[in-house]
Parts: C-alpha cells; structure tokens; sequence
C-alpha cells in the first residue's frame, strides 16, 4: 500500500515513524515533511493547502491511503473536495470532512454541539459585531475570570482569558470591532472559567465504531510553571495519573459517546481523529474544546504506546472496520520534551545548524521544524524537535528526554525543564 502523510511537524514524524513500521506500507510520502521524515518517507513539495496539488501527487505516486495531520486542510474542506475527483474513488482517507472539521473550525459550531447533545461544557454565549452593546452590557455581569474566544482557526492564539471586566470588554472589542483575527474573530463565544486540571483524550473512529487512545497531558505555556505566552505545546506525558478509571470511564459515558451518537444525529460521517480537550473539575469531565486531528506534541507520546499495527488501523477507519481491531495499549510511560528556537512563540531565526542528533540515546528524536540541506539538519520552525523517551517510570522517562533535551544543540535553544514534574508530584 502506497501511504501519504500530510503536513510538516512532529505529529506527522511521528505517523510516519509508526506508518514506516508496518508489513503494509510499500510506500510512504510526506507532504511538505520535514528532515527527519525525509529519513524513512520521500517528501513531497507540495504544501497542504493546495488541493489540486496534493490530488495531483496522490495520483503521480498512486497513493491508496491518505492521512491528514493538520487542522487547516481539513476546515478548508480537502476531504469534500478529493471525494469530488471520480478517479479518487477508491483513495483511503482519515480526516474528517469539512461538516466533521467544523468541530474545530468554528467554535460557536462546537457549544451549539455540545448544548444539543447534552455534552458537558461551559456555559457560554456568543456575540457578534451587531450585537457587540450587549456583549458588553453581559461582560459586566460575568464572574471572573471570564474566557472569549473566536470562533475561527487563530493558531492557537483565539483564547483569551480576562481577569477584569475591563480587560474582558477591550478583548470583544478587539476582536469584533477592531477584527483582531480577521474573519475567525467575526464571532466571539464568551464562556464560564473551569477551575480544574486539564487533560486530552483522543478518539479514532470510523464514523460508527471508535477507539480510545492513551490520554495526554500537554504543557502550553512557554515558562516553567506554567508561565508566559501560549504555544502549540512545550511537552507532554502519556499517560496522566489522574486520568483513573472511573474518571476515564464517565469520559467514555458522558462525553465520547455523545459526541459521536450527536455527530450521527447531525448526518456527519466522521472519519478520523477526535481530540478532546478536557477539564477535570473535582472529578467531572467539561470539554473546553474539540480538534479533527491528533495533538503536536501529544501524538509524540500517544503513539510510541499504541502498539497495534498504525497502518492497519488507519485502513480500518477508512473502511468503517474499527470494531475488528483490538487496541493494544503499553503500560510504559511517555514524556516528550519539545526544543524551541530562541524568541518562540514570538518571532525567531531560521536556519540554525542542528548538531548533536547523533549522540541521542535512548529516546526517538521526533522532528517538528527541521530542514535538510548538504548533509546537514538546519532549524525550520518555531518548535524544532520533540525528544520522546519511553521508560517503565514516569521518573526515568523525565529523565531520559530532559538528557537527551540537554544534549542536542544549536543556537538559542530553549526548552521546559518542568515538563511531567507536577505529575510525579501528583503521584507522591
Ligand atoms: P484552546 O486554544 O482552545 O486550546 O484554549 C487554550 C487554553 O485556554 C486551554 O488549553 C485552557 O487551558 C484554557 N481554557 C479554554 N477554555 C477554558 C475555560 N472555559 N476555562 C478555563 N480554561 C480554559
Ligand atoms: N498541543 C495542542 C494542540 O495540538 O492543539
């Protein structure tokens, strides 16, 4: 079976690592990839967002199964647009179609959801700019902290948390008068803070039938403790010690299934993966978000513990066949620690020679924003490498990516040092 992968991050190194083990794969394509794709897939240069692109080089290299990483191909539509092309008829795909994408495309989508079907959220209201007085008028009322959000794809930069009323007033402002994220802000859904601890879950299903991944903690922030600015994930570990039974039990009853019973419902044929971004309040799973795609870094340390076949079970998804697969999940524990160039998330340099790789012990150096060029692996992205060591021990796989963090270099590294730490403590 001919294989294609797209996107460009560490998510996508991380398909390709586990595609790249499968009996099933003759061949594999990345498109974009990245250095170290290009180590066990042939890259592709055709960016993800261009469809005719991307339904051309399916064609030339005559690929049978397609798995889509990213979110922004998969809100544009590309799933609707290749069930468009008659000689595509028998390609595979995992990626749900643009009604599924807009889970997480749009985020007035998603509460109408989950109100509709009984799935446990924040309360919350959404504004437009027309009704942007009474958007107002509801923010004086608000307790505090209160969350805004637009409703489109903002990169991870849409969530704003308000700790005064003022602040609050000047975010819907911005984002609805002043269009601070263009047309994904042109609604604004306003929502109750959840005090808790949060955690991620991911669902693979076929549209009928579905899989529980392992769980994953992500660490968002920049700094140590949880401090600084957003950024698409600075770490993770898999599994979460207070992800326990009956926690992940009531997830399953009171979340998992009504989604895709609501999905149904709706007439969505959802193909794919659903990441569930969750708060535990003492004990009670909310869903602070939906994704249509699998977590960068999360997928760094869901994937080394699945030990099933991938390829299979992408084909089984595709084919609606989910139920005739068992799930077989390792005991071990996952950390990730993630590299980052100087300045992320904010603006940083390119094209700083990576050296070091060589030396890594231990741990599967997954590739987030890298670039070959002359033999050489050059930094290409805001987050560089996603350094995953497996061990029998929350502590010894700390231990193990933080060393392997400390010995690869190049110019402005930066990484967490806190990352899985909290949960170690949480064990204690
Ligand atoms: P998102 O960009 O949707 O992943 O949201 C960014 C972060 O904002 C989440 O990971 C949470 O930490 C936080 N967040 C979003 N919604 C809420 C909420 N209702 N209560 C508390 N924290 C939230
Ligand atoms: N790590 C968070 C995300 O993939 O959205």
């Amino acid at each position: 079976m001919n294989i294609l992968v797209l996107g460009s991050g560490g998510r996508e190194h991380a398909f390709a690592w586990k595609l790249a083990q499968s009996p099933l794969c003759d061949a594999l394509f990345v498109a974009p990839g990245n250095a170290g794709t290009a180590q066990l897939a042939n890259n592709l240069a055709v960016a993800y967002n261009d469809f005719e692109a991307v339904a051309t080089a399916i064609r030339q290299h005559t690929i049978d199964l397609l798995i889509v990483g990213p979110e922004e191909p998969l809100v544009k539509g590309i799933v609707n647009f290749l069930r468009r092309q008659p000689d595509l008829a028998q390609l595979r795909i995992v990626g749900p179609d643009e009604a599924g994408a807009q889970l997480e495309g749009s985020k007035d989508f998603s509460k109408g959801f989950m109100l509709r079907h009984g799935i446990p959220t924040a309360a919350s209201r959404t504004f437009t700019v027309e009704t942007l007085q009474e958007g107002l008028r509801y923010l004086d009322e608000h307790s505090l902290p209160v969350v805004l959000k637009a409703d489109g794809l903002a990169a991870g930069k849409g969530v704003v948390i308000a700790e005064t009323v003022a602040d609050a007033q000047a975010t819907l402002r911005d984002m609805l008068d002043g269009r601070k994220f263009g047309d994904a802000g042109n609604k604004v859904v306003v929502e109750q803070f959840l005090r808790g601890i949060e955690l991620s879950v991911f669902v693979l299903t076929d549209g009928v039938n579905y899989k529980i991944l392992p769980e994953a903690k992500d660490y968002k922030r920049i700094g140590e403790a949880d401090t600084g600015p957003n950024t698409g994930g600075m770490g993770a570990v898999s599994p979460v010690v207070f992800a326990n039974e009956n926690f992940l039990r009531k997830v399953e009853e009171k979340v998992v299934k009504p989604t895709l019973a609501g999905l149904q419902q709706d007439g969505i044929r959802y193909q794919g993966f659903i990441f569930i971004g969750l708060m535990n309040v003492k004990g009670e799973p909310y869903v602070i978000e939906y994704n249509a795609r699998m977590g960068d870094p999360e997928t760094e340390v869901v994937l080394p513990r699945v030990q099933n076949d991938f390829a299979e079970l992408m084909i089984a998804t595709a084919d609606g066949e989910l139920d005739k697969v068992a799930l077989q999940v390792s005991s071990q524990t996952a950390v990730t620690t993630v590299v980052v160039s100087n300045g992320y998330p904010d603006v940083y340099e390119k094209g700083k020679i990576i050296t070091d790789l060589e030396r890594l012990e231990d741990v599967t150096a997954f590739h987030a924003g890298t670039i070959a060029q002359n033999e050489r692996v050059l930094t290409n992205g805001g987050r560089v490498l996603a350094l995953t060591a497996l061990a029998n021990s929350l502590e010894n796989a700390v231990r193990k990516s933080q060393e392997a963090a400390r010995t690869v270099q190049f110019d402005g590294k930066q990484y967490r040092k806190d990352i899985g730490l909290d949960l170690i403590r949480y064990q204690d």
